[in-house]
């Protein structure tokens, strides 16, 4: 099928590029010229997993190009998805001028004589928008112009994107119109997904529900984890525990430093907003907030109560990234963290795989020494702070650490080390709902 996506960010151009891989002839377009240039070039202005390769033989077989040309991408496609930023407002509500703006250029640019259109929704939206972008299409476009809109809400993550899209546990389509529903039943034939069809709204509301639930999970555990602290119980443990449940399952039991990133943030404050707007308000995501902030928190203070002022102390982090294998940083809990370690005059030092270029953007006018090496990033540290779960961490020599760092202390915020290693190599070693380890004294 012809396919174009407009927004070629984090979703649609990995969206885009999986659809072209399962044989659909794909455009993506994008406003920012600079951005669709460098696509043009070959350059891929994200880092996630297994993309570049995809893009490489997709664009050499013909089935994928880039454009800042909507009206050209629209003439030649059949369906046009949106893949565009919904970022939050100040007070919480979903800012959709980026969809507005879209619907109206979308309106602009279609034609009675290029045939029926389906316009889709993949962003991440209040419940009704669909409806009005169906509005805004049936008011400015031009007489005889035949749109259906459709919501399919995007399940990906960052970091594996890639086989999230072409392994998705279900595709969720949400239309009014079968016709609709049939040709995009036929978008996604070739992944043999389960496939929910179900009315816009409800897709709508899917998406928001589902978020919100992954982000209340990760509070719950983490909840839990300031009992286990208290308790001298094993976070971990009580996981596995519970997790073994199929009601309840292992995944998003993880307990860290919080979650970040540019959804769950922004889709848990929406959900709040959107519930509150239609008189049926979800306090139960208010608390899942103030867990989340508090997880930062109290590890600060755990910091603090081991080194006491932490004016001039060194600090060696690991991780900018919001997670592992990504190089993005918006919300991060560990710019966050680091945010409020400089504020309270420590010397900290950083380094991350591939998010230190964003996170200096995201942290100009702080003091950071960036390392392009984790060894080099502790060298002369009197405390390690492990921030985002990226796997090399994990498997770092902590003896080779141990040598280079000026006091043996690791705070480990994402459970991620061995801590029986860490204490092998003569660390302490502080995670999170766990009781702490030291290295015997003899
Ligand atoms: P992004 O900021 O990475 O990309 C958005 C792109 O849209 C940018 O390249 C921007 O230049 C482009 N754009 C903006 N206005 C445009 C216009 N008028 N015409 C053409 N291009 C335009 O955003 P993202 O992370 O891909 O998120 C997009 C949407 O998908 C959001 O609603 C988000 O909540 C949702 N979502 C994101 C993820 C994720 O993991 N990032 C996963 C599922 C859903
Ligand atoms: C999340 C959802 O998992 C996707 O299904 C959804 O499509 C996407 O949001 C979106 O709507 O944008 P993403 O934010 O990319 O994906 O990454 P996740 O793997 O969900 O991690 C989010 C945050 O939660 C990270 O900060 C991560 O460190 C944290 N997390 C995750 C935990 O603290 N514990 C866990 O057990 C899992």
């Amino acid at each position: 099928m012809n396919l174009a996506i407009i927004g070629t960010g984090y979703v649609g151009l990995t969206t885009g590029t999986c659809f072209a891989e399962v044989g659909h002839n794909v455009v993506c377009v994008d406003n920012n010229a600079e951005k669709v240039e460098a696509l043009l070039q070959g350059r891929v202005p994200i880092y996630e997993p297994d993309l570049e390769d995809m893009i490489v033989s997709n664009v050499s077989a013909g089935r994928l190009e880039f454009t800042t040309d909507l009206a050209a991408a629209a003439e030649k496609s059949d369906i046009i998805f949106i893949a565009v930023p919904t970022p939050p407002n100040e007070d919480g509500s979903v800012d959709l001028s980026y969809i507005e703006a879209v619907s109206h250029e979308i309106a602009d640019v279609l034609r009675p004589e290029f045939g029926y259109r389906i316009v889709v929704d993949k962003s991440t939206v209040p419940v009704s928008t669909g409806s009005k972008v169906a509005q805004v299409i049936s008011r400015y476009a031009h007489r005889g112009v035949e749109v259906d809109v459709v919501s399919n809400p995007e399940f990906l993550r960052e970091g594996s994107a890639v086989s999230d899209l072409m392994n998705p546990d279900r595709v969720v389509i949400g239309a009014d119109s079968q016709r609709a529903m049939d040709m995009m039943k036929r978008v996604y034939q070739p992944f043999n997904a389960p496939i929910v069809e179900v009315d816009l709204h409800s897709a709508e509301l899917i998406k928001h529900a589902a978020n919100s639930f992954l982000a209340l999970k990760i509070s719950y555990i983490n909840a839990v984890s300031a009992v286990c602290e208290k308790a001298g119980a094993d976070v971990e443990l009580v996981a596995q525990g519970i997790g073994m449940d199929k009601r309840i399952s292992r995944n998003f039991l993880n307990a860290g430093l919080g979650y970040g990133g540019s959804c769950f943030p922004k889709d848990v404050k929406g959900f709040i907003h959107i519930s509150e707007q239609l008189g049926a308000p979800l306090e139960l995501l208010k608390e899942v907030e103030r867990i989340n902030a508090a997880q930062l928190e109290r590890f600060l203070d755990r910091i603090r109560e081991k080194l006491w002022v932490l004016r001039k102390k060194r600090v060696a982090v690991w991780g900018l990234a919001f997670k592992q294998n990504t190089d993005d940083v918006r919300e991060s809990v560990a710019v966050k963290l680091i945010r409020r370690l400089c504020e309270e005059g420590a010397h900290v030092s950083a380094y991350d795989p591939k998010a230190r270029e964003n996170a200096e953007r995201e942290l100009q006018g702080y003091s950071v020494n960036y390392c392009d090496d984790m060894y080099e990033c502790a060298r002369g540290a009197e405390v390690l702070i492990v921030a985002t779960e990226w796997k090399q961490f994990a498997t770092a020599n902590l003896v080779k650490v141990r040598e280079l760092m000026h006091l043996p202390i690791i705070f480990d915020g994402r459970n991620l080390l061995h801590g029986e290693n860490a204490v092998h190599a003569g660390f302490e070693y502080h995670s999170i709902g766990r009781k702490s380890l030291y290295p015997s004294r003899d």
